[in-house]
Order: C-alpha cells, then sequence, then structure tokens
C-alpha cells in the first residue's frame, strides 16, 4: 500500500481543518533531548488562538460532525485507527526524536494510539439510554449526549497513548475537542489532527493549539466555552486546572501520576515478578504516570529480590532514543534537573544498583543512569514524591499488614500491584490497596486499552480508558413522558 507521507508544519496550529500560523506570530523551539539540538520551531499559541480553536470546535457540533450518527463516528475513528498504523514507522520516529524515548517505545504507542482508535470506534454505538419503569401512564429513559466542546491538556510523555484515550474518547461520544500538547513534544498531537483529517474527520471536530501551558494552557482551561476539561499532568497545574473548571462549573478529569507500589510477598513467584518489577520502573525512564516507583519486599525473599534487582540494573544502558537502548535521555534537560535534585536527597542511602550512560551519548543530552535504592525508610522523600525519572526504592517489610500500611501511606493512590501465589492474600490485598488499578502477579498489563484507570488522592479523579471513559465524555439526560 503506498503511504502520503506526513506533510505537518510545526510552527502552525491546526485549526478548522487548516493550519495556521498562530496570531501572534511567534514560535518556540521544540528540543531534541537525546542530543540537546534544536529540532524545529513550533506555534506559541495563545489565548487568541484558543478562542478561534473553541469557536471551531462549537461550530462542528452544529455542522456536519454534530449530525453524525454514533456508527458513523465509530466507522470514522476505525478508519483513522488504520491510518495511523499506515504512518507507524514515521510516527514513532517523530515520538522517539521528540520525547527522547527509545524507538521501540515509541512504536509501542503508535500501536496503543490505533488500538484506542479501533476499541472507541468499535463502542461508539455501543453506549445505550436505559427505560425506567415509573408511574402509570409514564415512559421515562435516558440519553448520554456529548458535553460539546471538550479541553483536553496533555503531557510529554505519552502523547500519543493520551491523546487516543481522551480525545478518542471524546469523538466517540460526539464531542468536538480542542487539544493543547506539551511544549516539550507535540509533533505528534500535530501529525494525529492531519492523518484524522485526511481520514475524513470533519473541520473543527479536532484542533490542536500547541504553545505554553501557562499561556495557551491556561487559556483552554478558563474558557467559558469549554464544557469539560481533561487534564494529566503534574498535581501542581492540576489543582489550578480545577480550580478554573470550577469557576466555569464543568467537569474535569484529572489524572496527576503518584508513587505506585508493587508488593512481593515470601510466597511470590520471583523469577515471573523480576522484569516487571524493574521495567516498570525505568520504562520511558521511568516518566510514567504508573510508573513503579515503590518496591515493598518481605523479609523473607529480601535479599533475593535486592540482588537480582540489582543485578538487572547493572546490564540496564542509556543513550539516544534512536539507538534503541534500554533507557533513553529524560524529556528535557530541566526534568533532568528535578531529578537530580531527588537523587542529591538520597545522599544518606545505599545504592545498590546502577545502570550505565553509553560512552558515545551526546553530551548535550538529558540523561540520568537508572539508580535503585535499598532499605528506604517509607517517610523518605525518595519514597513519597513523584520523582518521574529511572529511580526505584526497595523498602522491606514483614507482614501483610505493614504491608498495606506502607502501600497505602503516600499522599498518592493510581496503581498497585501484589506478588503472591496465595489467592486469599491476593483478594485481601485486591480490597485492602488504595489505587484506581490493582494488579495481580502482574503490573500494568500490557497497557490495557480496555481497562479503566485513575487515581485517588492527588492521583486525581475521574477514569479514561475503557468504557468508563464514554461515561464520562457524556451527560445523562433523562426523559419522563407523561402519556396517561
Ligand atoms: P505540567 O503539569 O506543567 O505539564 C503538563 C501539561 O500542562 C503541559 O501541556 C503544560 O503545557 C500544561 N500546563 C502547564 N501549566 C499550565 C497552566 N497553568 N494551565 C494549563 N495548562 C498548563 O508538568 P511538567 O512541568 O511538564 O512536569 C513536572 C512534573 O509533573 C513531572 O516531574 C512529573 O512529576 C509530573 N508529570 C506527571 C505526568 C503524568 O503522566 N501524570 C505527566 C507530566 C508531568
Ligand atoms: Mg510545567
Amino acid at each position: 500500500m503506498s503511504v502520503r507521507p506526513l506533510n505537518i508544519d510545526p510552527s502552525n496550529c491546526f485549526i478548522a481543518g487548516a493550519w495556521g500560523a498562530p496570531l501572534s506570530g511567534e514560535t518556540l523551539p521544540l528540543i531534541n533531548p537525546s542530543d540537546g539540538s534544536t529540532l524545529c520551531e513550533i506555534a506559541r499559541g495563545q489565548a487568541a488562538d484558543i478562542n478561534a480553536a473553541v469557536a471551531a470546535a462549537d461550530a462542528a457540533l452544529s455542522g456536519k460532525w454534530g449530525k453524525a450518527t454514533a456508527a458513523e463516528r465509530g466507522r470514522l475513528l476505525a478508519k483513522i485507527g488504520r491510518a495511523v498504523l499506515d504512518h507507524v514507522d514515521e510516527l514513532a520516529r517523530l515520538e522517539a526524536m521528540d520525547v527522547g524515548k527509545p524507538l521501540k517505545q515509541a512504536r509501542a504507542d503508535v500501536l496503543a494510539l490505533a488500538r484506542y482508535m479501533e476499541f472507541y470506534g468499535g463502542a461508539a454505538d455501543k453506549v445505550h439510554g436505559e427505560t425506567i419503569p415509573y408511574l402509570d401512564g409514564y415512559t421515562v429513559y435516558t440519553l448520554r449526549e456529548p458535553h460539546g466542546v471538550t479541553g483536553h491538556i496533555i503531557p510529554w510523555n505519552y502523547p500519543m497513548q493520551i491523546i487516543g484515550r481522551s480525545v478518542g474518547a471524546a469523538l466517540a461520544m460526539g464531542n468536538a475537542s480542542v487539544l493543547k500538547p506539551a511544549e516539550e513534544a507535540c509533533l505528534t498531537a500535530l501529525a494525529f489532527a492531519e492523518i484524522a483529517h485526511k481520514a475524513g474527520l470533519p473541520d473543527g471536530a479536532l484542533n490542536v493549539v500547541p504553545g505554553l501551558g501557562a499561556e495557551a494552557g491556561a487559556a483552554l482551561s478558563a474558557h467559558k466555552g469549554v464544557n469539560h476539561i481533561s487534564f494529566t499532568g503534574s498535581v501542581g497545574v492540576g489543582k489550578l486546572i480545577q480550580q478554573s473548571a470550577g469557576t466555569n462549573v464543568v467537569p474535569v478529569t484529572l489524572e496527576l501520576g503518584g508513587k505506585s507500589p508493587q508488593v512481593v510477598f515470601n510466597d511470590a513467584d520471583i523469577n515471573a515478578a523480576l522484569p516487571f518489577l524493574v521495567n516498570a520502573g525505568i520504562q520511558n525512564a521511568g516518566q510514567t504516570c504508573s510508573a513503579s516507583s515503590r518496591i515493598l519486599v518481605q523479609h523473607g525473599v529480601y535479599d533475593q529480590v535486592v540482588t537480582a534487582m540489582a543485578e538487572r540494573y547493572g546490564q540496564l544502558r542509556t543513550g539516544p532514543a534512536m539507538a534503541d537502548l534500554d533507557v533513553g535521555p529524560l524529556v528535557s534537560n530541566r526534568q533532568k534537573e528535578i531529578v537530580e535534585g531527588f537523587l542529591s536527597q538520597g545522599e544518606d542511602l545505599e545504592v545498590v544498583g546502577r545502570g550505565q550512560i553509553v560512552t558515545d551519548a551526546p553530551t548535550g543530552g538529558a540523561y540520568v543512569a537508572p539508580t535503585l535504592f535499598t532499605d528506604v525508610a517509607p517517610d523518605h522523600a525518595l519514597a513519597q514524591k513523584e520523582i518521574f525519572g529511572p529511580v526505584q526504592v526497595i523498602i522491606p517489610f514483614a507482614d501483610e499488614a505493614e504491608a498495606v500500611a506502607i502501600a497505602n501511606g503516600t499522599d498518592f493512590g493510581l496503581v498497585a500491584s501484589c506478588w503472591s501465589e496465595n489467592g486469599a492474600r491476593q483478594m485481601r490485598m485486591a480490597r485492602a490497596l488504595r489505587a484506581g488499578q490493582v494488579f495481580i502477579n502482574n503490573y500494568g498489563a500490557g497497557g490495557g486499552v480496555e481497562l479503566p484507570f485513575g487515581g485517588t488522592g492527588l492521583s486525581g479523579h475521574g477514569r479514561e480508558k475503557g468504557f468508563e471513559a464514554l461515561y464520562g465524555f457524556s451527560v445523562l439526560k433523562t426523559i419522563a413522558a407523561r402519556h396517561g
């Protein structure tokens, strides 16, 4: 099959189905974190561009897009998913250069984006209302309607996956979206808009305005024409977004990361657990909302797990995204400084495992060697704060009650896992762990597009992914007809 190459101009916004320079004419440099070079200039969208994007989305809702049936929306999303797959190599290269992630991870992200489109394409016409038995002479039923214009403010760590789970679900339910990608990485968001448009998504159904958080992001979250906001990113900005949503009284979905534990009991299958214990911490250089940054290990297998994890750390190689090693650079030198700041708080701790930065890694790159700490007290900063780098801490525990207390003893609650061969313990832990997702004898379930995902506490609220997201991206209307 011949595939038309992607043709995006990242110094533009994509609004109402067309590329256009931001109204200010200003741009920002986009940095390649593998070597510190400037990849290109991106649009510095501002409030005026957000206004235009929201107006375009609004127009789409009263035009062809708003009139599309659920089946038509679903068919179109599935088609967009196939078009994404047509560009898998190109999208993977863009994402690897932009985010610094190893090529194989970037490729997995493209496949996940396509899978989201397939899933939400198939689901679009399967969200049904109910009829409700009521008084004599009444027929009562419910409809699930779109919110209207949805605003999506996304981070730089997994742009394609987060577009898939949030924009995919929003479009499936018939909303029109305005997407503000992160200033650190926005190329695949623009490429996706182009792909979706070429596949037939009507003008204005998806608009993309790159720019700074404090400018384009703040303008989008405060815009009175936006009817729902979904945000993935830091806790601090999440609070600001919720305040804006409060001012306008619109619903908000917040996914704010975590400090997710894996709990390893004496009776666990350690060999099965090991790859999960390490990969969940170093995947995407630890810049993953659901990264497992705390490993809790029961006394009886503690030395064995520490030794085996340390050995794996010793084999980890860190280098440029295109070299496709175990770990790439962090997204930016700013993120590297954040992570190094945490590492300096661990100077009193024992480092048992450290990965290597390859000797030919470019000097301007944002590289941090993966670092494994052991015997960390549960209340230590490195065991409490989200680090967002390739850093894990191992914490010992004596029994199930202590494991639960430590696992639940942070302000977060996104993901947790339990490694044990005891079925009753698995069931108790699944209930006791405070998290939006709990995994038994695995971690992450390979991404799981179908699996509802979201947090409690400072990890945020609302659910994305799976069917649940479709309820979040729609509003329930109850109709009571009195007919006698
Ligand atoms: P951030 O929260 O500042 O950025 C995420 C998105 O929010 C970006 O698109 C940004 O432009 C936008 N934004 C920033 N300020 C805004 C504002 N005032 N109004 C509206 N939108 C705004 O996160 P940042 O600074 O890139 O990373 C800092 C820390 O946040 C990381 O070290 C990590 O701990 C956490 N984080 C968590 C993520 C997750 O997946 N849950 C993703 C990215 C960061
Ligand atoms: Mg920020």
